[in-house]
């Protein structure tokens, strides 16, 4: 089993981020020899990056950073489930990712991000360079979902045939990067 880590780049208390994220993890769910594992940034509630060493010297002074650490090392894979905020990605998901050095090292990573015409792919951009310094694999082929508020329908995502397609290919691609 490939074990994929949806980690859910946005905290708002009122955020379609959480609907995004349950659509993927029924994808997940769905592929064979896939096991999805959500991790919600929101939850999870990092402080803003307070470790006094280098994350590359994996030596870290907090309980919560372990974890973190932790959870992302177990992950055969990530798919990160983002907003566009300003024509770039969420300031929570830049300090979940600086906690952290070489766990992100190798690490097949496929995006879904969102937003408004752009379907979030200036925030996809402006991530890529962050992954590839860290060393992540990435996708060449991510899934974007523009004016996803109106495929939001009683607090879920509603998918079109098109973007259930995209996720399928996503994952294969995944899985198969992933090994
Ligand atoms: C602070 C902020 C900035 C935004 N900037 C953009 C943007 O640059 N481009 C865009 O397409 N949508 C933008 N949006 C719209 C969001 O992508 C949309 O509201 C989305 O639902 C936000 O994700 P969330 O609800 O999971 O937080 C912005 C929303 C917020 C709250």
């Amino acid at each position: 089993m490939t074990d994929v880590l949806i980690i859910i780049a946005s905290t708002r208390s009122v955020r379609v981020g959480g609907a995004v994220g349950r659509w993927v993890e029924a994808r997940v769910a769905a592929s064979a020899g896939l096991e999805a594992r959500i991790v919600d940034l929101r939850e999870l509630d990092l402080p803003m990056m307070d470790e006094p060493k280098h994350p590359r010297l994996k030596d870290y002074t907090r309980q919560t950073t372990w974890q973190w650490s932790a959870t992302v090392e177990a992950a055969d894979a990530i798919v990160l489930v983002m907003p566009e905020y300003n024509h770039s990605f969420t300031a929570p998901l830049k300090n979940a990712i600086d906690y952290l050095h070489g766990e992100w090292a190798g690490k097949p990573i496929g995006m879904v991000s969102y937003g408004g015409i752009s379907a979030g792919s200036r925030a996809v951009v402006a991530l890529q360079p962050v992954l590839v310094n860290l060393g992540a694999r990435l996708l060449p082929a991510n899934v974007e979902l523009a004016w996803v508020a109106e495929s939001i329908v009683d607090g879920e995502f509603v998918a079109t045939d098109r973007q259930d397609r995209a996720i399928a290919a996503m994952l294969a691609a995944l899985a198969a990067l992933a090994g």
